[in-house]
């Protein structure tokens, strides 16, 4: 049966690429809209098709969850800054957002809040000081070139899956500028946003967690929703058409590995 989503639930579907049966995606392709073919076709880079089809195949999979609607059915647009919305059918899909990076494909749904999810592949960068400083907000930056060399990367990663997070969960893309805005990262409490005008958002209402996949993947979630209020997040693992993991099996799963922050 499924697990109605309520309020304050939020559902973060994870696609692992390497996981799908390659038969599977035929009939991903059967899914896609004539727009979203000759939009596959358009990507040159290794990988790039099978990523793009299987992303089209959770974000039609996944919406068809929640509803009775078949996954051909969907019609998606995208608002001025490229942020997805569901066009058709109206009225009856729960908001998601998607990432993709390396072979982890994202889709975090909510009921009607708004939700931003990032994922990116962990690896080394040599410039993390430097892009640290030219995009992050200045105590993000101090934290990055304060950390030890060998950890430099892995923070300027939590930072930049944060902040990208909280702008998905906007929409508006680079119109909230990125020094605007700061994290405080801390093992102990739960994630929180501070914004360097206060006129330009509310931290209460903000709330976030931060998953890890084993080394290989640094992902944060941006739900808006207020503080104060109890956030519910279920991982769910699929392999769109295979199977669903219900939430329920994932602790016999290698989802053991994530880690993931509830907030208060
Ligand atoms: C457009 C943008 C959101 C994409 O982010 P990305 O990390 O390159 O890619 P992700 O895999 O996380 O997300 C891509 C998906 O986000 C969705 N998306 C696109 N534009 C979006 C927007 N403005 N808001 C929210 N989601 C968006 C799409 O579904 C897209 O996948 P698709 O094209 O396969 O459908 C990003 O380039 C952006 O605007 N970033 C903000 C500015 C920035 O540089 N931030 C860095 C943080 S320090």
């Amino acid at each position: 049966m499924k697990p109605p989503l309520g309020q304050h639930d939020v559902d973060l579907w994870v696609l692992d690429l390497d996981c799908i049966e390659p038969e599977l995606l035929d009939r991903y392709l059967s899914f896609m809209s004539d727009e979203e073919r000759a939009q596959e076709q358009r990507l040159r880079f290794p990988g790039g098709r099978e990523r793009y089809r299987c992303t089209r195949a959770l974000a039609r999979t996944v919406l068809s969850y929640y509803t009775r609607c078949d996954p051909r059915e969907w019609v998606f647009g995208a608002n001025a800054h490229g942020k997805p919305y569901v066009c058709h059918p109206r009225g009856i899909a729960p908001r998601f957002n998607l990432s993709h990076s390396g072979r982890m494909v994202l889709c975090a749904v909510t009921c009607d809040a708004e939700v931003g999810v990032d994922v990116e592949q962990a690896r080394e960068l040599p410039k993390a000081v430097e892009l640290a400083r030219r995009f992050f907000a200045p105590t993000e930056a101090a934290a990055v070139r304060n950390a030890p060399l060998e950890q430099r990367s892995r923070v300027f990663l939590r930072f930049w899956t944060f902040k990208e997070s909280y702008v998905k969960a906007r929409g508006v893309g680079l119109l909230v500028p990125l020094d605007g805005f700061f994290f405080r990262l801390q093992d102990d409490i739960p994630p929180s946003i501070d914004f360097a005008d206060l006129r330009s958002d509310n931290p209460d209402h903000w709330q976030f967690a931060e998953l890890r996949y084993g080394k290989s993947y640094q992902m944060a979630l941006a739900v808006r929703r207020p503080r104060s209020e109890p956030l519910h997040i279920r991982v769910r693992r699929t392999e769109p058409l295979a199977h669903i993991t219900d939430p329920q099996r994932l602790l016999d799963t290698p989802l053991r590995r994530w880690h993931i922050q509830d907030a208060p």
